[in-house]
């Protein structure tokens, strides 16, 4: 388990580092936040199996509050929501599992960070009828107090800061306060209406 910690915390570093390039910040942009300074989260996660997995849910949908999260399943139960299918109504796609695939989730912190070029995932669990599940999820984010806001050198007059700033204790503040099995969106509180 440490092994699987420090070798997932050095891949994330990596996919951070290509998605800072691919908005023109270059790879070492948020490096040492999220190195020395930055936080690692695991949830262990075991879904027992449920005869009825129609009446019950694994995790309500929620996305992550991390820049990404690194995820490890042991069987498929993990759907994603596109909001762009059926003409902007949605719907919920399985996503399959491959043996010794890793899945890498956009969190809260990269839609700030992109200033909504990249959007966060909205994903919920589903349960086996007959198999127990396992997953480890690994979420990377900036330090505790650390504040993520949108860089200047992504705004310009046409692309206005669309995020407030924030950081992970304000999303736990968030946490206490709202119930986000019922669908309460830390992000939702962080845009900018224009
Ligand atoms: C999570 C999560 C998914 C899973 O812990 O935030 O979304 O497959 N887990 O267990
Ligand atoms: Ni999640």
């Amino acid at each position: 388990m440490g092994k699987f910690c420090e070798e997932v915390k050095e891949l994330s570093i990596e996919i951070m580092g290509a998605i800072t390039e691919s908005l023109g910040l270059g790879r070492d942009y948020l490096s040492s936040r999220m190195d020395e300074n930055g936080m690692q989260v695991m949830t262990v996660n075991c879904y027992p199996p449920c005869p009825d997995p129609e009446t019950a849910l694994g995790l309500p949908p929620h996305s992550d509050y991390s820049c990404i999260t690194i995820l490890l399943q042991n069987l498929a139960g993990l759907k994603i929501f596109d909001p762009m299918a059926h003409g902007g109504s949605g719907r919920w796609v399985a996503v399959p599992e491959v043996t010794g695939v890793l899945k890498v989730h956009i969190g809260d912190h990269v839609e700030v960070l992109s200033n909504g070029l990249y959007k966060s995932i909205v994903h919920k669990v589903t349960l086996n009828e007959e198999n127990t599940r396992i997953s480890l999820a690994s979420l990377h984010s900036l330090g505790m107090d650390d504040k993520m806001s949108v860089p200047c050198e992504l705004v310009t007059d046409e692309n206005p800061v669309r995020y407030k700033e924030s950081s992970f204790k304000d999303f736990l503040d968030f946490l206490v306060k709202n119930d986000i099995s019922q669908g309460d969106r830390f992000i939702d509180t962080l845009r900018i209406k224009d």
